[in-house]
């Protein structure tokens, strides 16, 4: 019991989503001082309870009384006094500055119920590059990210790169990433939000500069077009029934910025914010039992639609990358 009970508590000290394995500057500092703080406590419990033993257990005579007293002022006040203070203070100098500026790249992220509008504001002066849902950034570098929200706070918080931040409506926040190894990382809403909440999770691809270019460059292109006769077929789906009402694919009719930008969606690694994978099976899943998936959601559900359009729609957006 005991075993299992510490196996699952450690469980979370690795992985994608853990800020007890960190992969930026911020992230390292956040875990040092967790460990830090974590010795402390433990020094000063064993320090307490044996002087509580020790008082306790003591035979009461006219001089251990003193002794006790003694430890009492000397074990249960002054000390944790003394240690309380110098990791207060230790705390303080090390905390990282979330709000320090980034060196190159800055990102705009919205949050949305219940998903991450997500745009790349290059330096050269391009317009931004509009993505949803998935966060990728170059390592080594210091990435700004400005923070707001569409209609209710939500917070922006990926534990293995840094600290977390609110955002709110009409507000910009704003905290830098600085990755300092490549991997996928999952950054999570970690503001109640409403009912999807927890559905409202983006994966943090870290990628070394020159990959990160050639990646944001091709997303800045509009869509591909249909590779096979299904794939167009989709399309036709896709823009028969609407869906450009709230979705944009760059190239085509559809503008709608209510929900995410689908230009490259296929290339992403989940679909739903965090919800499934982005696999032909994923879109047909999630168009046909959206509401299922996802409780409250805006978008409706599309299972009245017959099957070989679904799956059509399915391969067209699998095939926008
Ligand atoms: Cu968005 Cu919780």
């Amino acid at each position: 019991g005991v075993a299992s009970a510490c196996a699952l508590s450690l469980g979370g000290c690795t992985g994608v989503q853990s800020v007890l394995d960190p992969a930026g500057a911020d992230a390292e500092v956040l875990a040092t001082l967790f460990w830090v703080l974590l010795s402390g406590a433990v020094v000063l419990w064993l320090l307490l309870n044996g002087a509580f033993f020790y008082v306790t257990r003591m035979r009461v005579r006219p001089h251990s009384r003193k002794i006790g007293e003694a430890v009492i002022i000397g074990a249960g006040i002054a000390f944790p006094t003394v240690l309380l203070a110098i990791l207060l203070s230790y705390g303080l100098s090390i905390m990282p500055d979330q709000r320090a500026p980034g060196d190159g790249l800055t990102v705009r992220v919205t949050g949305e119920q219940w998903w991450w509008r997500v745009e790349y504001l290059p330096q050269d002066g391009g317009g931004p590059v509009v993505s949803a849902n998935e966060l990728r950034l170059p390592v080594g570098a210091r990435t700004e990210i400005k923070l707001t929200a569409a209609k209710v706070i939500h917070s922006f918080w990926v534990p293995n790169l840094g600290g977390k931040m609110d955002m709110f409506p009409g507000r910009e926040t704003r905290m830098a990433l600085e990755p300092t190894r490549t991997g996928v990382f999952r950054g999570q809403c970690a503001e109640f939000c409403g009912t999807s909440h927890a559905l409202m999770a983006f994966p943090v691809v870290v990628l070394p500069p020159e990959e990160f270019e050639a990646w944001l460059a091709k997303e800045r292109e509009d869509a591909a077009a249909p590779a096979d006769a299904a794939a167009e077929r989709g399309r036709e789906v896709f823009l028969a029934e609407g869906c450009g009402a709230c979705h944009a694919v760059r190239g085509t009719p559809a503008k709608g910025a209510v929900g995410p930008d689908l230009t490259h969606v296929g290339g992403r690694r989940t679909i739903g914010a965090g919800t499934l994978p982005a696999t032909a099976e994923g879109f047909g899943q999630w168009l046909a039992r959206t509401d299922h998936i996802k409780p409250d959601v805006r978008m409706p559900t599309y299972r009245a639609l017959p099957e070989q359009d679904l799956i059509d729609l399915a391969t067209y957006l699998k095939g926008l990358r």
